[in-house]
């Protein structure tokens, strides 16, 4: 296993239980993240640096003082920030990205893991999504992500980086943050829990592939944690359910009875969600390296339930 990972974008949804679970196999953590983003971390070894991902002699000094044997990079403006701030979003998440990866590669560190997305690829295609299907997103955050995709793959075929890479489609965290578009499913059953009604921002039949949070983050470990040679592919897709807000509705209301919600049709929620795709094509990281989510519908609905009802 790896003696120390670093992680950057630490302290955020994905990166708070990805160090949980390096701990616990016995790696120690360093995260990087933004000032002001600090949080919990339980292991007396882990180690917190504060700053942006765009002070790369700040990012330098990182590597040469903690000497990480992997680094998981998660540290990201996500679509609506980037959306808000195209510039901004291009600077932290393509250019920054690629001068770490750049030194990386010059202090011979690897595996380097990058979180991409599914909305790489863009709206409007049929499902399932196959892995090698041409990337045009439409929007900052796609592009962003593409473009390290790019320079990643483009490392590692000339310079033989250690690039490891997902695509993730949307993620159903319990605690996701309150501005993110595809928080809704946890909201709705947070507002479930305290007795609330809950103005769904999508239409009845509206959904798109899914992961739990706890599938995404064994993900990683297990991706940074394969054999190389077993890795055929650059990157990987992966997918757990599909499910719409109508299911989502019949789901809370199976656990609390009362629950009452109105639906938005033609939202920007709405239109960006029904064009995602329902089903991508994970078949390849099932091939290579055993992926296989431990969370279907039911499990997950069932743990955002719990964690609910836990902060009542
Ligand atoms: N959650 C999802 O649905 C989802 C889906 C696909 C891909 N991803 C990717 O997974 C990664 C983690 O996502 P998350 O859900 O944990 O999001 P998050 O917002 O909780 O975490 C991202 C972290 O990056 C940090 N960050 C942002 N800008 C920074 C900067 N300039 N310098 C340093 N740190 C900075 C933030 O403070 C935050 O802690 C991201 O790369 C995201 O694009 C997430």
């Amino acid at each position: 296993m790896f003696k120390t990972a670093l992680v950057t974008g630490g302290n955020g949804n994905l990166g708070r239980l990805v160090a949980q679970n390096l701990e616990a196999m016995g790696t120690r953590v360093v995260s990087f993240d933004l000032p002001g983003s600090e949080g919990p971390h339980c292991d007396p070894r882990h180690a917190v640096v504060l700053g942006d991902m765009r002070d790369q002699s700040l990012l330098e000094d990182t590597l040469a003082t903690h000497k990480p044997d992997v680094v998981i990079h998660l540290a990201s403006m996500l679509s609506g920030s980037s959306e808000a701030n195209p510039e901004l979003a291009w600077d932290v998440n393509a250019s920054s990205s690629i001068r770490l990866m750049r030194h990386c590669l010059d202090r011979n560190i690897g595996p380097f893991f990058f979180a991409s997305t599914a909305a790489t690829y863009g709206p409007d295609l049929a499902s399932p999504v196959a892995l090698n299907t041409p990337q045009w997103p439409e929007n900052i955050y796609g592009a962003t992500k593409v473009a390290v995709e790019r320079m990643g793959v483009y490392l590692k075929l000339k310079q033989g980086f250690d690039f490891r890479c997902l695509r993730f489609p949307m993620v159903l965290s319990p605690s996701a943050p309150a501005g993110a578009m595809t928080a809704y499913p946890s909201h709705a059953i947070a507002a479930a829990a305290r007795g609330d009604t809950f103005v769904m921002p999508v239409a009845p039949d509206t959904g798109m592939s899914t992961l739990y949070l706890n599938d995404v983050t064994r993900s990683i470990v297990e991706i940074c944690s394969a054999e190389r040679a077993a890795l055929t592919q650059h990157a990987y897709n992966l997918h757990s359910f599909m499910f719409t807000a109508q299911d989502l509705v019949e789901a809370i209301q199976s656990r609390f009875p009362g629950f009452s919600c109105t639906f938005t049709s033609g939202s920007p929620t709405d239109d960006l969600i029904l064009r995602w795709p329902d089903v991508f094509d994970d078949s390849a990281a099932r091939a290579d390296w055993g992926w296989a989510p431990h969370y279907d519908f039911d499990a997950t609905i069932e743990a955002l339930v719990q964690f609910a009802n836990a902060q009542r």
